[in-house]
C-alpha cells in the first residue's frame, strides 16, 4: 500500500460535528488553559458485572467528558471489553449500577437506542457487501432516506480516504483499509460515543503506527467522545486524553498520559506502564538499602512512597520495590557507597544508547544515555540513582513470603 493510501488528515470537505466540540484538555493533567468542555459524556456509577457468580468487574465509578478519548488499558482478562460492552448495552450491569450517556440514564435502555457505536477487534465487516454498503448498513437499518444515506456515506468515505473503493468487496481490501471501513461504518450513524475494542489489534506492527495516527487525527478533528480498549501501553499513551488503568476488574489509576507515566499510583501501574526499572530493596531504619549494600538516607529521597508515609523510618527491614525510568540514572565514577555493576549490553539505537547493567547481587538495571555515550559491554560502571525521581512501593510479594 502506498503512503497516500492511508492518510486522512488532508482530506478536504466537511467535518462533523463542528471542531468547537473538541476538548483538547486531557483529564487529570495540569494545563494552563481550562478545558473547553466539561460536560460528562459517559458516567459509570457503581457499575459491576458477574458471570455465573464470578465477579469480573468490581463496582467502578468513571466519568468521561465530551470530546475526550479515554483508553481502557490493562492486561488480558482485567475487564476492559466487559466495561465497553456494558457502556454499549451488550451486557447488563448488576443491580445498583447506573450508566449515563450525557444526562440520560441508559442503564435499562437497549443497545440500539443508546446512540453509541462499537467497533469490534476483528471489524466484523459483512463479507458479502461492498465498502459502500458496509458503511451504509446502519443507516439502512434506521431507515434513513436514500439521498441522505448516499451523501453521508460519501462524506465518510472521503474522510477515511476510501472514496475510490466504494464498489470494492471488503475481502479485497488491505488490513488498514478494512480498519477504515469499520471506522466509517461505526461513525455513519453519528453516535454520541464511539467504542473501539482493540481497534489496531488486527493490524501488523508496521501498519499500526500510521493507522493509529490517522485514526487519532480523524477522531480528534470530529471531537468524538471515544472509549478505546487496548493492552498496549504505547497505543494508550498516543491515543488517550485520559488513561484508565485496570487490573482484575478494578480501576487502578485514572489520569492523563503524563500523570500515569510519571506519577504511577501503585507498583502495578509503575510496572505495567512500560519500561520502568524495578529494583528490590529494603527500608531499614532511616535508610534505603539497595543491591550491593548501598545505603541511601531516606531524608535524601523524595520518592512518593516516603512522602505518602507508606514507608518510613519506623519500618524495619521493610521490603520495597523501587521504580524509576531508564533515562533517569546517570553514569558516575566508581566510588565507595555508590552503586556499581557490569555492562552486559550496550546498544546504540539512533538518538540514545541503551545499557543493561548487572548489579551486585544479580539485579539488572536499564539505562538510557545520550546517543553520543560510548560504554563498551563488559566494562564496570558506577551508577547514580535519581533520588528525586524514585517511586517506592511496599513489596507485597516479598511481604507475603
Ligand atoms: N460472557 C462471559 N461469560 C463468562 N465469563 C466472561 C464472559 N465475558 C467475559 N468473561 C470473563 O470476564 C473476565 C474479563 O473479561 P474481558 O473480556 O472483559 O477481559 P479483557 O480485559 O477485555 O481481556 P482481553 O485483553 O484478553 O480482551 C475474564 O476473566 C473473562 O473470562
Ligand atoms: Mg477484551
Amino acid at each position: 500500500m502506498n503512503q497516500t493510501d492511508v492518510r486522512i488528515a488532508d482530506v478536504p470537505g466537511p467535518r462533523w460535528p463542528p471542531l468547537a466540540a473538541f476538548s483538547p484538555e486531557p483529564l487529570g493533567q495540569p494545563t494552563s488553559q481550562p478545558s473547553q468542555n466539561l460536560n460528562p459524556a459517559v458516567t459509570l456509577v457503581n457499575v459491576s458485572k458477574s458471570f455465573g457468580g464470578r465477579t469480573v468487574l468490581q463496582p467502578i465509578n468513571l466519568t468521561i467528558l465530551e470530546g475526550q478519548k479515554a483508553v481502557l488499558l490493562g492486561p488480558s482478562g482485567c475487564g476492559k471489553t466487559t466495561t465497553l460492552r456494558l457502556i454499549a448495552g451488550l451486557e447488563t450491569a448488576e443491580p445498583g449500577g447506573r450508566i449515563l450517556l450525557g444526562q440520560r440514564d441508559v442503564t435499562r435502555v437497549p443497545v440500539e437506542k443508546r446512540e453509541i457505536s462499537m467497533m469490534f477487534q476483528n471489524y466484523a465487516l459483512f463479507p458479502n457487501l461492498n465498502v459502500f454498503d458496509n458503511v451504509a448498513y446502519g443507516l439502512k437499518i434506521r431507515k434513513i432516506p436514500r439521498a441522505e444515506r448516499e451523501s453521508r456515506v460519501r462524506e465518510l468515505l472521503a474522510m477515511t480516504r476510501l472514496a475510490n473503493y466504494a464498489d470494492r468487496g471488503v475481502s479485497a481490501l488491505s488490513g488498514g483499509q478494512k480498519q477504515r471501513v469499520a471506522l466509517a461504518r461505526a461513525l455513519a450513524t453519528r453516535p454520541r460515543v464511539l467504542l473501539l475494542d482493540e481497534p489496531l489489534g488486527a493490524l501488523d506492527a508496521a501498519l499500526r503506527v500510521s493507522v493509529r495516527e490517522e485514526m487519532d487525527e480523524l477522531l480528534s478533528g470530529l471531537g468524538m467522545t471515544t472509549v478505546i480498549v487496548t493492552h498496549d501501553q504505547d497505543e494508550a499513551m498516543s491515543l488517550g486524553d485520559v488513561i484508565v488503568v485496570m487490573r482484575e476488574g478494578r480501576l487502578e489509576q485514572v489520569g492523563g498520559p503524563r500523570e500515569i507515566f510519571h506519577e504511577p499510583a501503585s507498583a502495578f501501574v509503575a510496572g505495567f506502564v512500560g519500561g520502568s526499572n524495578r529494583l528490590l530493596a529494603r527500608v531499614a531504619g532511616d535508610y534505603l538499602l539497595l543491591p550491593g549494600d548501598i545505603a541511601l538516607p531516606l531524608s535524601a529521597i523524595k520518592g512518593d512512597g516516603i512522602e505518602a508515609g507508606i514507608i518510613g523510618p519506623r519500618a524495619f527491614a521493610c521490603p520495597v520495590s523501587v521504580y524509576f525510568r531508564p533515562d533517569k540514572p546517570r553514569l558516575a565514577e566508581i566510588a565507595p557507597g555508590r552503586m556499581s555493576g557490569k555492562v552486559v549490553s550496550s546498544r546504540f539505537v539512533g538518538g540514545v544508547t541503551r545499557l543493561v547493567v548487572a548489579l551486585e547481587g544479580g539485579q539488572r538495571l536499564k539505562m538510557e544515555l545520550p546517543g553520543s555515550a560510548h560504554v563498551p559491554s563488559g566494562s564496570t560502571v558506577g551508577v547514580e540513582l535519581p533520588l528525586d525521581e524514585l517511586k517506592i512501593f511496599p513489596e507485597t510479594a516479598a511481604l507475603a513470603s
